[in-house]
């Protein structure tokens, strides 16, 4: 009899296929999105940013960096957008490369908030839960400046920003992505509305846990009656105190304000809740990816160096999460799931370029060859 390495009844390895959202992923490595800042003025993806993706292909999904849904809503010098159809064509030829190459890929639609700028957004406005600024400097087009002191949105303005996470899932979709990633970590709007230090407001998005992930559950739940859920996932990151002045310092209030997102969100039956926590294996995640009840993806973020394959490896087998999110790994080595699956040496990421806008640092990481 011919030996199988997709036995249903062994437990799952890393490599082994996974069902997400309708789609069958060829293994459990899932790429992180990762900003690269290469898609120029125009937010636009080209040639580079089609070579890039398509190179890492044989992740069973890649998660593309955080794409703006509006002009305004633009974090980082050179981000892609899915804002306008320029982009959404774009875009449509990163998804037809991977796809070409046997890949899936969903698109990371993420709104600045109050991490944006005017000269990142074009002078628009700064909208956040409240009007609290972070402390120190962002990155703009002239240079490094202090954040700037953010409009408090008001509830037409959040109406709004939920109607362009809806069209911007929806022109993803039509340019071909198998699914979007709600961004709902790091420090960003989302993220700003789930912390209490960012979200001071007293009307019905602030206030208690409740209250506070109400604006989150608008987005998803809008996004996913957009385009169905399986083709919505979630990011969040609880506890990610080193961004972004969320402060989420208090155990019991992230345990009420995580878990009642959780608790909201399991009945739409979304493609998958990815969490981001310095320990992806500790009673947090356990507790919110059984209250999920759906797939879970972790990455342990930026505690104890970058994710490796012993630790990706040992999350599976141990039945923590369902597939495993790398970032830095997978910047280096375009071919990581084959490294890992033959037990071949691995390109060192070279972080002095993960935010230039050239070519070098980005596609030009070798595949393994043998001397
Ligand atoms: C260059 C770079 C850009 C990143 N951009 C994003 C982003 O756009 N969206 C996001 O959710 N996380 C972003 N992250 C966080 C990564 O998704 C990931 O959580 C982090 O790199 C830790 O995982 P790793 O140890 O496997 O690299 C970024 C990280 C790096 C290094």
């Amino acid at each position: 009899m011919p030996m199988s390495t997709s036995n249903p009844t062994s437990p799952p390895t890393l490599f082994s296929p996974l069902s997400l959202g309708g789609l069958a992923l060829a293994n459990r490595i899932v790429m992180a999105p990762l900003t690269r800042v290469r898609a120029g003025a125009r937010g636009v993806p080209g040639d580079l940013m089609v070579e890039y993706y398509r190179q890492r292909s044989s992740v069973g999904l890649i998660v593309t960096e955080g794409t703006y849904p509006s002009l305004e809503s633009q974090g980082w010098v050179g981000a892609p957008g899915i804002a306008t159809e320029e982009q959404g064509v774009g875009w449509g030829r990163v998804f037809d490369a991977v796809h070409a190459s046997g890949g899936r890929i969903f698109m990371q639609i993420m709104h600045a908030g109050r991490a944006g700028h005017p000269e990142v957004n074009g002078g628009r406005r700064i909208l956040a839960p409240s009007a609290v600024g972070i402390s120190g400097t962002v990155f703009t087009e002239r240079g490094r400046l202090p954040f700037p002191v953010p409009e408090a949105m008001t509830s037409d303005d959040a109406r709004r920003v939920v109607e362009d996470f809806v069209s911007a899932a929806r022109r993803a979709i039509q340019a071909g992505a198998d699914g979007v990633e709600i961004h709902g970590a790091n420090g960003y709007l989302l993220h700003q509305f789930l912390s209490p230090a960012a979200n001071q407001r007293v009307d019905e998005y602030g206030g208690s846990p409740e209250k506070r992930i109400r604006f989150v559950v608008d987005v998803v739940t809008a996004v996913a009656e957009a385009i169905g859920p399986g083709r919505v996932g979630l990011r969040i990151s609880p506890e990610n105190n080193s961004v972004g002045d969320v402060s989420e310092t208090d155990p019991q209030d992230v345990l009420a304000t995580y878990g009642a997102l959780v608790d909201n969100l399991r009945p739409l039956g979304l493609a998958y809740l990815s969490m981001l926590h310095g320990k992806p294996t500790g009673d947090l995640a356990a507790e919110l990816r059984q209250r999920f009840a759906g797939k879970f993806l972790i990455n342990s973020g930026f505690e104890g160096g970058q994710t490796s394959k012993e630790q990706a490896l040992r999350q599976i087998e141990d039945g923590h999460a369902d597939a495993i999110v790398v970032g830095r790994a997978l910047i280096a080595n375009p071919d990581l799931v084959e490294r890992w699956q033959a037990g071949h040496t691995e390109n060192e990421p070279r972080p002095e370029l993960f935010y230039a806008s050239v070519a070098e640092g980005y596609t030009d990481y070798p595949r393994y060859t043998l001397n």
